[in-house]
């Protein structure tokens, strides 16, 4: 497929540079596009961007293009349609392509060398220690998990960091609260809720008593000062809340390079606010240092408090430059919600104004929020919704269905396919919206066994799976004999060669729905084609060759589920 695109590039960059188009100006990673509508092809090469260099009608151009191609090695049709030249592909041809990287591993055939010698690093999910793993966290969690999936996928190496929140004044809060009315019984017995009832008591009190949040100032900075009795209560705090974060890592199937918190950096901020001064960006505003960002219409970014301590931005600074020394990267890619946008424009300028360049090549990935019923939901006045009871919940009620419609799977392997399935359902459901967007979150469209969910694709892959099994041992295909009789053979087969263009397509925008919306769209692809086209007791060839379109369709939505996070059960 590759080979036959790449040849077709050549060729048109010839003609061009032929026609008096200097080869540099051409755009030759953005040569095709897809065809917008079935039936137009495999490839669709727009001729406008030429017409004006040539002093010709994009169609005409396409005309000329088309006449000096002639013949073209995998192609079995170029046809002008408005300003566009269509490419239809030989598809026995493309079969051919797949098959060969099917038979080398199921498992590996989304995986290619695009990205090969790109360094990336990719921060997300960084919850919060003793305040709960909110369904907020929870899209950071999956599309960062995606990113660094597909970016992996792709040849890049990829170091992928939780920058744990376990540092800041809302220690000093839960220090004052805990010291106030907390429990250690409680405390070892059910760790989360009781860090999270301090932290929302702390709240209600402070709003009638002033001297509380002044009190957790100051008991923060005996924190920062090395305190023993407040480092103490600290460590317990952060590794009872780990534990439970690793809990629902694994459930998500999500894993880390690094667990590196804001709380590492502590002893690498002084250095920071010696580099800042170096270079004279520090002013001193109400007893603060800050720095200056009015030249670029944003307001100050905070370096150190009046009383000495650390803040965010600095503890982000400070990271950003252990990162760039300790990993390196190309990009960087912080996985955070929209309205930490300011944040992250302010720090990535300092650093850019203090001269480190790579600054530039640092992106915050913004997304929206989840918006249930209830509206947002928010730590501080104790309405949280809890992700591990969203992840209990729709096991519990893939369960339920699941009893219904096959009783006949013994209860633990039940239990075990609905944990698979109502997380990936999840999973799904979160990454198959545009991420900037707010989700309206519905426990039906969710958890749907027929709609755009989760749930269809494991569906559609467990149908492939019983096709497979069925079949019995799969007779070889010979690929250098094949041909296509069915026309819902071809469009599974061009279904099948557009999933490599999906993942380019992701990594560009760093979006996850394209891909959810072209599994969606393999598995209608596949729905028809397995409606239209006999596969089993067929004469052998046409068996061997359909087989082996449901193999690559199961392999293909399995590695695609994969790469999003998502694991598919083998029966449901
Ligand atoms: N812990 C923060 C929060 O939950 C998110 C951290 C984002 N990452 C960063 N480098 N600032 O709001």
């Amino acid at each position: 497929m590759q080979a036959i695109k790449d040849n077709i590039s050549r060729r048109v960059m010839d003609f061009l540079v032929k026609k008096g188009i200097p080869a540099d100006s051409i755009a030759k990673e953005n040569l095709f596009k897809r065809p917008e509508k079935d039936g137009f092809g495999d490839l669709a090469l727009p001729c406008f961007p030429y017409a004006r260099q040539l002093r010709q009608a994009p169609a005409q151009i396409a005309a000329l293009m088309k006449d000096d191609l002639g013949d073209l090695p995998g192609v079995e049709q170029v046809v002008v349609v408005g300003g566009y030249l269509n490419f239809h592909l030989d598809k026995a041809e493309v079969f051919r392509a797949l098959y060969k990287k099917l038979k080398v591993n199921p498992d590996r055939i989304l995986e290619w060398t695009a990205l090969k010698g790109q360094k990336v690093l990719v921060e997300f999910s960084s919850p919060n220690i003793a305040k709960p793993f909110s369904i907020g966290h929870l899209r950071s969690t999956v599309i960062g998990n995606f990113l660094q999936n597909l970016f992996r996928s792709m040849g890049a190496t990829v170091t992928a960091v939780n920058h744990i929140g376990d540092w800041g004044t809302q220690f000093g809060k839960l220090i004052v609260a805990f010291e106030k009315w907390g429990d250690r019984d409680e405390l070892a017995g059910n760790p989360v809720r009781h860090l999270f009832d301090l932290y929302v008591r702390f709240h209600r009190e402070a709003e009638t008593n002033s001297q509380l949040e002044a009190d957790a100032r100051a008991a923060f900075k005996r924190l920062e000062d090395g305190s023993k009795a407040e480092n103490e209560l600290w460590t317990t705090f952060r590794e009872f809340s780990l534990k439970e974060f690793n809990r629902i890592y694994n459930r998500l199937n999500v894993r880390f390079d690094k667990v590196l918190g804001e709380a590492f950096y502590r002893d690498k901020l002084q250095p920071v606010i010696e580099t800042l001064k170096g270079k004279e960006l520090l002013s001193i505003s109400e007893n603060a240092v800050i720095v200056r960002l009015d030249d670029y219409d944003m307001p100050p970014c905070l370096i150190q408090k009046s009383d000495g301590a650390s803040l965010y931005a600095t503890r982000d600074i400070a990271a950003a430059l252990y990162r760039h020394e300790t990993f390196g990267f190309d990009e960087a890619f912080y996985v955070v919600g929209a309205e930490q946008a300011l944040h992250f424009r302010q720090f990535f300028k300092v650093l850019e104004l203090a001269g480190f360049d790579w600054a530039k090549r640092m992106y915050h990935i913004p997304f929206g929020l989840y918006r249930f019923q209830e509206g947002k939901m928010s730590t501080r006045k104790g309405k949280v919704i809890f992700l591990e009871e969203v992840l209990d919940e729709a096991v519990k009620r893939i369960r339920t269905v699941m009893e219904e419609k096959n009783p006949d799977i013994p209860n633990d392997e039940r239990a075990k396919i609905a944990e698979i399935l109502g997380t990936s359902a999840i999973i799904f459901n979160d990454l198959k919206n545009d991420r900037v967007k707010d989700i309206k979150f519905s426990w039906d469209e969710a958890l749907s066994m027929e709609g755009d969910s989760g749930p269809y694709i494991a569906y559609s892959y467990v149908r492939c799976r019983g096709i497979l099994e069925k079949s019995g041992e799969l007779p070889p295909v010979d690929p250098g004999h094949v041909s296509i009789e069915h026309p819902d053979e071809a469009a599974l087969i061009q279904k099948l060669s557009q999933a490599t263009d999906t993942l380019l397509l992701c990594a560009k925008h760093r979006k996850s729905h394209f891909l959810a919306q072209y599994l969606l769209d393999l598995t209608r692809t596949f729905h028809g084609f397995y409606h239209n086209c006999r596969v089993i007791g067929e004469d052998s060839e046409r068996s061997a060759f359909r087989l082996a379109l449901v193999e690559l369709t199961s392999a293909t939505l399995k590695a695609g589920a994969g790469l999003m996070g998502m694991r598919l059960p083998e029966r449901m």
